[in-house]
């Protein structure tokens, strides 16, 4: 560690808050990071002092906002190793910037073309690339992920062929923080004269990115996760690929000569950029990026990798907890997915929380990974510069008594006692012999896996069980209901509305009210679909 953890710690204010009582310790960093002073007074600067639309005012204010807006393109240019700012494309978000490129690259597929991504895809990349070869009847191949949470380079080679038009891979997993060998990834998509989109969203915060020497032909990646506000993001492109890439949104800005039947599109980048920009967030992501190069970006990775496999060997000596992804002292950015036996990442959250605690729990938008590695979702502890080794003790105290505190958790006044009492003692779990339907939790994003198997006779439940692997909340909720499904009408299933909440009389902690809610959710649905 070769910056100094404390005075980068008072660049964040946030840092100060207090979270039910406790210091905030925020291992969330994945998923966003906390952006500190010298970014956001970004924002006080532009509007106190010189906010206007960019490049279209021949006034003062005018002609400044549009030199910091350009200015801020150069510096993530210079922090991405690109050439020039034509290189880099504001966008809102990694996700955005993957639409733009494959809305833009799609124009060149056609039935037969392959798109190579990963198991371990973000839903960001997955589902856009789905609905693409939806589009153009290309056909979408996936490279596996090994047990060791590697993607299996040998089936890489054999998948990526001749026919293969786009290889997107992300440069490092948001699950695993597996860093993946993304020049073999991109020099194996150009051996076949495919195209080379990078997923950079978990690497460019965490670690040194020279995209020339990546030599990617498209690099996505969001401000919000190093450092930077939400709102802004962006895309590398070499500007050969951009120049033959058409927009993928149009309107003002992004032409240069319209008449009424046809237009011609404005230079690099601002072809890309249709409409007013965000321009005060562009501004400020560019100071984010600055922030970083200050503190080094090497420095960062560094960190990042030192309290990432501290909290590894530390979890790895606890017989209860699963860890996902390279093992200790193979090298990661910061972050760790596990866990607990016998209690699922919402209840580790929840107790957490309670000790001011931020993780995530859930699927992390990588669902079908989670469905490789058979689990229904994982808790995640990532961490930033501004992180300690002991916040990372503070996780661990939590984590050794998780399993007993659950319990109390669960009794204590902030639940109803029926929580509590169906959690211990659940009814009609496990399933019946001849369902009419089965139907299974289709909220992925929390991680929740739970089914409902239903048996009808003359319109009505019969039997009813149920299965699942969600967090205790959802479990005890489940057997709440499926007792007052029992000889129900199935339309009056299908209206159901708010019995759980009305039943636990509204006393649960509103942070898990989509736990509560959940399989009541599920179970009208069902009886929708029946009715129907
Ligand atoms: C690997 C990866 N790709 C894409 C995304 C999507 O980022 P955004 O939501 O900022 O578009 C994320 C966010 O978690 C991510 O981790």
């Amino acid at each position: 560690m070769t910056f100094d953890v404390a005075a980068v710690r008072a660049d964040f204010p946030v840092l100060d808050r207090r979270v039910n009582g406790h210091p905030l310790t925020y291992l969330d960093n994945a998923a966003t990071t906390h952006t500190p002073r010298q970014v956001y007074e970004v924002f006080e600067d532009f509007y106190a002092g010189y906010n206007a639309n960019v490049h279209r005012g021949i006034h003062e204010l005018s002609h400044e906002a549009s030199i910091a807006y350009e200015q801020a393109h150069d510096r993530v240019a210079e922090f991405l190793g690109a050439d020039s700012r034509e290189e880099i494309v504001f966008t809102k978000n990694t996700t955005e910037s993957i639409n733009l490129v494959a809305y833009g690259l799609s124009q060149h597929l056609d039935a037969g073309d392959e798109i190579v991504t990963t198991e371990m895809d973000h839903h960001a990349s997955l589902v856009t690339w789905q609905q693409i070869a939806k589009r153009t009847g290309a056909t979408v191949r996936h490279i596996p992920v090994t047990s060791d949470g590697h993607l299996d380079m040998g089936a890489a080679r054999d998948l990526v062929t001749d026919d293969t038009a786009i290889l997107c891979a992300p440069h490092v997993s948001n699950v695993l923080g597996t860093i993946n060998p993304i020049e073999d990834l991109v020099a194996l998509a150009h051996d076949h004269d495919a195209y080379a989109v990078v997923d950079g969203a978990q690497s460019a915060p965490t670690r040194p990115v020279d995209v020339g020497a990546m030599d990617a032909d498209f690099f996505a990646f969001s401000g919000h996760k190093l450092a930077g506000p939400t709102g802004i993001g962006g895309l590398y492109g070499k500007r050969a690929v951009l120049e033959d890439l058409d927009p993928f949104l149009f309107g003002g800005e992004m032409i240069r000569n319209v008449t009424l039947t046809d237009s011609t599109w404005n230079e690099l980048p601002w072809k890309f950029e249709a409409g007013t920009p965000p321009i005060a967030e562009g501004i400020a992501l560019g100071a984010a990026v600055e922030y970083l190069d200050d503190l080094g970006m090497e420095n960062v990775r560094a960190h990042e990798n030192d309290l990432a496999q501290y909290l590894l060997r530390e979890l790895a000596d606890r017989e209860f907890v699963r860890t996902y992804g390279p093992g200790i002292g193979e090298e990661r950015t910061g972050l760790v997915s596990f866990n607990v036996d016998g209690v699922h990442g919402h209840d580790l959250s929840s107790l957490l929380n309670d000790r001011g605690i931020a993780i995530r729990a859930g699927d992390h938008c990588t669902q079908p990974l989670h469905d490789r590695l058979d689990i229904p979702g994982s808790a995640r502890a990532s961490v930033y510069v501004y992180n300690t080794r002991a916040e990372i003790d503070r996780l661990l105290e939590v984590v050794d008594t998780a399993r007993d505190d659950l319990d109390d958790y669960l009794a204590s006044e902030r639940y109803h006692d029926l929580v509590s009492e169906h959690y211990h003692d659940p009814r009609n779990r496990g399933g019946v012999s001849d369902p009419t339907f089965v139907k299974s939790s289709e909220e992925t994003t929390c991680g929740d896996d739970g089914e409902f198997h239903v048996t009808i006779a003359d319109d009505r439940i019969t039997e009813v069980a149920f299965e699942s692997r969600s967090c205790a909340v959802s479990r005890a909720v489940a057997s709440l209901l499926s007792e007052h499904l029992e000889g129900m009408p199935v339309a009056e299933v299908a209206e159901l509305d708010g019995y759980v909440a009305r039943e636990l009389d509204g006393q649960y902690p509103e942070l898990r009210r989509e736990c509560v809610e959940g399989p009541e959710d599920v179970i009208r649905e069902a009886a929708r679909e029946y009715v129907e």
